[in-house]
């Protein structure tokens, strides 16, 4: 039988889940993006070259692999014709992919709408990608999205088109802004469902008839779960469950089936866009993190927020997804650091707390509390073992095992697909 694992981010997104999926990509089957869109930005390194993907799973790479883009995404499919164009151009022509026909759409609307949202809440803005997703998501839910398997049905999808548009433009009018034209919009769409069709069918049965066959599936989580709509430090969140118990929902399956949770985390902490970050610093230091692990965002190339490893957050996390092991990632990036921190619990109007505060207010007021460790300044990215690794960097990651009551099953000592050490088999 085989295993289905979930790679799931444990912080704000961009902790090197687009490299993990790539290299556990050769022992599975099937690898299923399940939720968010463009807006995540997923890097791969081999052979010497760089891939970025934002909507196409990081399975693509490998010709036996088929690639589900499922249900729970909101697809740019011009941003997704663009992936597929940039992929070619780089000879990466062989791939399998399959998108799923109740995937919604990002329509051009949807791109403004967020614009103007984040223009609208001023200092209070979330600092999104200006992808749409959020308001993808808000039509979805508000039952007048436009799902992928729309676009193939020409005598169904102008009117769908009409009504989404409809209410679209009720707030265009009323910031005074051009509207959109639906006919128009319907005519492009039309053909962008053309050039979709080879690809578009129900992934759920797909999926299941490979679960049912005994592959192995690998699930690559976009974004982290401290940004999800439910766990994450809400209102500055993206607008969907980035975290293991969304997989089902997100992809048709059922959720006992899921074997395995795999959390991806970085050695230190970033963050893109607004909101808290209880171990946020910025001095030589974290400009040196910045600079060494090019620490600027893949999809918007906005600078990151740099910080130490939290392990408040990381054990908020592991309860949520019921963390089975995890991957620490750029632990190169520490390397001539000459103390690092670990923070372990937070202060809050005076008290200690080791949880994750609902509240956002609350949480703006956490204060980090450290465990500091001495740092090592011999070059780690050649290493293949944990017994390489000098004795402060073992001990870094030993601390980290016994915070958070989870196994190290791998760490990742640069970007290429071979600076990657396992200690404990996933598949
Ligand atoms: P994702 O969104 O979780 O897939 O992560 P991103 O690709 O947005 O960001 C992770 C960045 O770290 C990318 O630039 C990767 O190439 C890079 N990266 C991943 N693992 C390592 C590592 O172990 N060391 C270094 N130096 N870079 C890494
Ligand atoms: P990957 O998959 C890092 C952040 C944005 C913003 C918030 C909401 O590469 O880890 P959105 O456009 O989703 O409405 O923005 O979420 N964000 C990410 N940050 N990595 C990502 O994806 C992200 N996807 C969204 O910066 O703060
Ligand atoms: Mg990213």
């Amino acid at each position: 039988m085989g295993k289905r694992v979930v790679v799931v981010g444990t912080q704000w997104g961009d902790e090197g889940k687009g490299k993990i999926t790539d290299y556990l990509a050769n022992k599975a089957d099937v690898v299923v993006r399940s939720q968010g869109g463009n807006n995540a930005g997923h890097t791969i390194f081999f052979n010497d070259n760089k891939y970025a993907l934002h909507l196409i799973p990081s399975g693509v790479f490998n010709p036996n692999i088929k690639n589900i883009m499922a249900n729970g995404m909101v697809i740019n499919p011009k941003a997704l014709i663009q992936e597929l164009e940039e992929l070619k151009q780089k000879g990466i022509t062989d791939f399998k992919l399959y998108i799923s026909n109740r995937a919604h759409v990002v329509m051009p609307y949807h791109i403004e709408l967020d614009e103007l949202f984040e223009t609208l809440k001023g200092e209070d803005a979330v600092g999104t990608t200006k992808k749409g997703i959020g308001p993808a998501y808000s039509d979805k839910v508000s039952r007048i999205g436009i799902r992928i398997g729309d676009l193939l049905k020409k005598e169904t999808l102008k009117a769908k088109i009409d009504t989404s548009v409809r209410f679209a433009n009720i707030l265009f009018k009323s910031q005074n802004k051009k509207l959109f034209d639906s006919e128009a919009i319907y005519q492009e769409f039309v053909q962008i469902g053309e050039v979709l069709k080879p690809y578009v069918c129900d992934t759920s049965k797909l999926l299941n008839d490979e679960i049912d066959s005994g592959k192995n599936i690998l699930f690559e989580g976009a974004q982290g779960t401290m940004l999800c709509i439910e766990h994450g430090t809400y209102p500055y969140v993206t607008s969907s469950s980035p975290t293991a118990a969304s997989i089902p929902l997100n992809t048709g399956i059922a959720p006992t089936l899921i074997t395995d949770v795999f959390g991806v985390t970085k050695a230190y902490t970033t963050r893109v866009g607004g909101g808290v970050f209880a171990t946020e610093f910025e001095d030589e230091t974290a400009r040196r993190i910045r600079t060494i692990g090019h620490e600027y965002g893949t999809t918007t190339k906005r600078p990151r927020r740099i910080g130490w490893l939290d392990m408040v957050v990381l054990k908020h996390v592991k309860r949520i997804n019921g963390l089975t092991g995890i991957g620490v990632m750029l632990l190169d990036v520490l390397t001539g650091i000459e103390y690092l921190k670990i923070c372990t619990g937070y202060l809050l109007n005076g008290e200690e707390i080791d949880y994750v505060p609902a509240e956002y207010e609350d949480y703006r007021n956490c204060l980090p509390i450290y465990e500091v460790y001495p740092g090592w300044t011999e070059d780690i990215t050649q290493v293949k073992s944990f017994e390489e690794l000098p004795e402060n960097c073992q001990n870094y990651l030993k601390a980290i095992e016994h915070h958070l009551g989870v196994k190290v099953t791998l760490f990742s000592v640069g970007p290429d697909r071979n600076q990657t050490v396992t200690l404990n088999t996933i598949f």
